[in-house]
């Protein structure tokens, strides 16, 4: 068999199944299997051409293994060409050494991708101090799609949230909020954050007073522990904000950290498919979609 076909990781299935179906290419499962010792066994289905291997990279580091022996397996067993659709890439956070001694995790990462893999396709990595993936992935084509216009539309299209303005916890963020809030017809306001510690940020806002008596939400590509969103939503909240949201494109809060978001007076939290988890509220498809129809149907 040749032409296109879609291997779905553990856990994307569903993801998978509907970029297959929208794409019309067949789905396989990639099959692992932990052995006693903690090692893997990877099993792929053989086919020709070119492979499209859906797997997500949150808490990355029991699934790179697997990643990689699935992208050798495809190889080794037909495929001409290996893509890899990745709605969460991991480690693109350390870009530089921040103390002696440490590891550029981005640079080490993304070029073990690009050792692997012909393309990558991923939503909004955290590039911060590097300005394009393809400069983290060497010799490879490397997409990023962004998700700031999906969380723009579902704002517009929610009628509870008139007037709302849209917050950035940090700099960084000026790039997803500004793109969402252009979509929704909204204004923006953009936080300053200093960084202590893993769950020590402190945040502080210039013109917080002008969302008083406005609904806010909160937009960012990331949470992880959730002390950026708790912070920002504790400002708006004495700043007088009638209500306080969250829209996120990577979710990856566990509970106590959602419980401490609800705490700091967030009363909705949404985000993308990207990670599998109870806010999630709209889809990646549309956007991998339309990254990957020019290759399915008339090859890259
Ligand atoms: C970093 O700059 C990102 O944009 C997020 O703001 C950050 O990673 C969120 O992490 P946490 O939820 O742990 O504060």
């Amino acid at each position: 068999m040749t032409g296109i076909s879609l291997h779905a990781f553990p856990g994307y299935e569903s993801e998978a199944a509907k970029l297959a179906t929208a794409l019309q290419v067949q789905l396989h499962a990639v099959d692992i299997h932990a052995f006693p010792d903690g090692e893997s066994r990877v099993r792929i289905e053989p086919v020709a051409g070119t492979a499209i291997l859906f797997a997500g990279l949150d808490h990355p580091d029991s699934k790179i293994t697997p990643l990689l022996l699935a992208a050798a397996a495809l190889r080794d067993w037909g495929a001409s060409r290996v893509v890899l659709v990745c709605p969460y890439l991991c480690y693109m956070r350390q870009d530089k050494a921040f103390a002696e001694g440490e590891a550029v995790s981005q640079r080490v990462f993304g070029a073990m991708l690009a050792r692997f893999f012909d393309r990558v396709i991923t939503v909004d990595p955290h590039l911060h101090r590097v300005s394009s993936l393809a400069d983290v992935m060497p010799g490879i084509q490397a997409d990023v799609l962004s998700a700031a216009s999906a969380i723009g539309e579902m704002i517009a299209g929610d009628d509870s949230l008139r007037n709302v303005i849209l917050v950035g916890p940090d700099s960084e963020s000026r790039q997803w909020v500004s793109q969402a809030a252009s979509q929704a017809e909204a204004d923006y306001l953009i936080a300053q954050k200093v960084r202590h510690g893993d769950r020590n940020v402190e945040i502080t806002l210039e013109n917080a007073a002008s969302v008083r008596g406005h609904p806010v939400v909160i937009v960012d590509d990331l949470i992880s522990s959730g002390a950026t969103v708790c912070r920002c939503a504790e400002l708006l909240s004495r700043a007088g904000a009638s209500r306080i949201e969250v829209a996120a494109v990577h979710m990856l809060a566990d509970d106590t950290a959602l419980e401490a978001i609800k705490a700091a007076g967030v009363t909705r939290i949404r985000s993308s498919s990207s990670i599998k988890h109870p806010s999630n509220a709209f889809s990646l498809t549309p956007l991998f979609v339309a990254a990957l129809e020019e290759e399915v149907h008339h090859g890259h």
